[in-house]
């Protein structure tokens, strides 16, 4: 049977029995006749103490709201939702029906919001029916396989306003990401407001232009300024959306590299102090902080505002490509080595990162950093990202320190996914959603101790050619989809996913999502 024939026969077959859910459940198993309804409400709570709260009331009525508008109301009996308290793992949902009740039992709100997804997927396809229909002997049981499942987006290179930054949480959430990972802060533009230091966005938040694409050398701009930023209160916004929806947001503030925009502000944190434009082409820049007591209070002040609006239990604080000429040349920073005895700059930015670590530690947090800030000594209690390949994180791993796998390879959105000549301009590279789909997490080479360091992976979006949000979509659906179950560890049959996704396909067109045809 050719491959077309056999994805159109899976989909129909998929669709009768409401197997089109992504990520795939764990276990699904229907059986019995049909039940038909028309409407749907959420009849009992769990009864434990804990979930009576006012915190709680909020959530629930959010679930509500959940079914009763993603699930047209029809003609027809109602069906009763009965959530249980059931002895589960965090996140994980079992859903039982029979011929009066759906029960969805969880141990955690995540849980019984996934329970409740999973559910509204199912029965989304059958909007067009007259009424719905689910086997009276349905079992699902689910339960995800890697606890970090992050979707990171850049909203430095390009801005988004708030409602884009909300419809990706409702994109992350539809498929069960749990990390939303900030980029807030880079060469191109500051985008949160700190109030302590204002110039950070009334200066670091615009640039001139952006160069035209690819006109690096010689340089030819576009001539159109870009700026904003999100105010605290955009961002408080936008975590408390997040939260209901089982996503924590981590900001990433960027440091000690990636820091033009910042120093464009603030011509202190620099080594050589001068005046400089925030950055209007894409690369490395080699005006970074500069390494000393100043330049770290300034980081501990900013830090404090984003860990008073974040409640995230990591904060990103960057890392990567930092080009150390600079301080290589700069009295202030070998004044900085010499009285902590480092012997080069690679042991300075472990000093500078080392610092921060501590400072975010004694808050009760702790960073995540790019996998260069395994250069010259990882920090105490530091997670890492492994970017550049699997190399880090495996590095990382064998130092008994967490790690979320982000290789360019298979986790770097922004590349190419298809022929570059029909492909609109990216960055580079080339990651199939094939490609994406068989992505093994766990690098081999681990024992199974230090495998248990690898606490998922994410997906990242960098945005140097993506100027607006649709473009944003394009390049992350239907990509994302498939590393959502790659993180759900039910990644098996690629020609099995393909099926379900069509009904998806449908999903993005509704909504208003872009996405690769
Ligand atoms: C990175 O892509 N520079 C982390
Ligand atoms: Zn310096």
């Amino acid at each position: 049977m050719n491959k077309v024939l056999s994805i159109l026969l899976f989909t129909i077959t998929t669709s009768v029995i409401g197997q089109s859910i992504i990520p795939k459940p764990r276990l699904l198993k229907a059986s019995g006749k049909n039940i038909e309804f028309g409407k749907i409400e959420i009849t009992s709570l769990p009864k434990k103490a804990s979930f009576q709260t006012e915190s709680f009331q909020i959530k629930w009525d959010f679930l509500r709201g959940e079914l009763i508008d993603k699930i047209p109301q029809k003609e027809g009996k109602t069906i009763n939702i009965i959530l249980a308290l059931g002895y589960l793992p965090t996140e994980a949902y079992s859903i039982q029906t029979s011929q009066k009740q759906i029960v969805i039992s969880a141990s955690s709100y995540a849980g019984f919001y996934y329970g409740v997804s999973s559910l509204s997927q199912l029965l989304e396809a059958q909007k067009n029916k007259s009424c719905y229909e689910i086997s009276e002997g349905l079992q699902i049981y689910d339960a995800p396989e890697f606890s970090y499942r992050g979707m990171h987006l850049d909203v430095s290179r390009h801005f988004f306003p708030t409602d884009s930054i909300l419809t990706y949480i409702d994109m992350l959430s539809r498929y069960k990401f749990n990390r939303f990972h900030w980029h807030l802060t880079d060469d191109q533009g500051w985008r949160i407001e700190i109030k302590k230091y204002p110039l950070l966005t009334q200066i670091g938040s615009k640039r001139r232009e952006t160069m035209l694409a690819k006109n690096f050398n010689p340089y030819k701009g576009d001539g159109k300024p870009v700026s904003g930023f999100y105010t605290q209160e955009d961002i408080r916004k936008i975590i408390e959306y997040a939260k209901v929806r089982n996503i924590e947001v981590i900001p990433e503030i960027e440091m000690p590299g990636h820091a033009t925009a910042a120093v464009a502000a603030y011509p202190f944190l620099s080594c050589k102090k001068d005046t400089l434009p925030v950055a209007t082409t894409w690369g490395v820049f080699e005006d970074v902080y500069c390494v000393n007591d100043n330049t770290l209070q300034f980081m501990f002040d900013i830090l404090e505002e984003v860990m008073d609006i974040f409640p995230s239990r990591l904060i990103h604080i960057g890392g990567d490509e930092v080009i150390k000429t600079r301080w290589d040349n700069c009295d202030i920073c070998r004044n900085t080595k010499s009285k902590n005895q480092l012997k080069n700059s690679n042991e300075l930015q472990s000093y500078f990162i080392q610092k921060i670590d501590s400072f975010i530690h004694s808050h009760n947090r702790a960073i995540i950093g790019w996998d260069e800030i395994l250069e010259g000594g990882l920090a105490e209690n530091a997670w890492v990202m492994s970017w550049r390949g699997t190399k880090g994180g495996i590095e990382a791993a064998k130092q008994k320190h967490n790690v979320v796998m982000t290789p360019g390879t298979h986790c770097y959105f922004d590349h190419y996914q298809g022929p570059v000549d029909i492909e609109p301009l990216a960055i580079g590279g080339y990651t199939t959603i094939e490609k994406v789909y068989n992505y093994k997490i766990i690098p081999e080479v681990l024992n199974s101790t230090q495998k248990q360091f690898i606490q998922g992976a994410q997906g990242n979006v960098w945005t140097e050619y993506m100027p607006n949000f649709s473009h944003v979509q394009y390049m992350t659906l239907p990509r994302m989809v498939a590393l959502s179950e790659v993180l759900w560890g039910t990644n098996v049959d690629y020609i099995d996913f393909l099926a379900r996704l069509e009904h998806h396909k449908t999903y993005f067109k509704q909504q208003g999502w872009n996405y690769k045809k």
